[in-house]
């Protein structure tokens, strides 16, 4: 399901927008976690929704301080929250993580829209939101195909040039 969110010509309206999504994709990762039987990918997801609140977090100010209001939940414009009425149908933790990344697909493209469109105030932190939501969608697809995820930088990871590991 694709979004419209960051295409919005009204720059506090395109914020309040993103912000109601991470409230979107926080209600759905709790439809997640609820329904996982994978003990390690609830916790995963955990720290995602964290994500989601802190850029709910840090977007509200912004908001603010550009003379708008900040939402308080996912509202009328909820569009992730059907895939968590959907997921309540889904059988199976693959199903739940799929459905997650179609989730995060939609987050990533708002996100990217978003900070190519950002308000001066906004820029340094809807890039490292892009980062997070990148970070999401990353593992969701490793995780999805098998692969081993070995680690998932956080936003503080330095990238010192060297710092890679050792080919086997
Ligand atoms: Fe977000
Ligand atoms: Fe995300």
């Amino acid at each position: 399901m694709a979004t419209r969110i960051g295409t919005e010509d009204n720059p506090v309206e395109m914020l309040e927008h993103l912000m109601a999504l991470d409230f979107d994709a926080i209600e759905a990762y709790n439809a997640a976690i609820e329904r996982l039987e994978n003990d390690q990918w609830k916790a995963q997801l955990a720290t995602f929704r964290s994500d989601h609140e802190r850029h709910t977090h840090e977007l509200a100010p912004l908001i603010r301080a550009m003379g708008g209001n900040p939402p308080s939940g996912p509202g009328a414009k909820a569009m992730l929250t059907q895939g968590k009425v959907r997921m309540a149908n889904l059988m199976g933790d693959e199903a739940i993580l799929k459905a997650m990344k179609t989730n995060e697909d939609d987050t990533n493209t708002a996100y990217e829209r978003a900070l190519a469109h950002c308000p001066p105030d906004a820029c340094e932190m809807l890039a490292r939101g892009l980062d997070d939501e990148h970070r999401h969608r990353e593992w969701l697809i490793a995780t999805l195909e098998g692969r081993p995820v070995q680690e998932m930088p956080g936003r503080t990871t330095s990238t010192r040039p060297g710092s890679q590991p050792p080919p086997l």
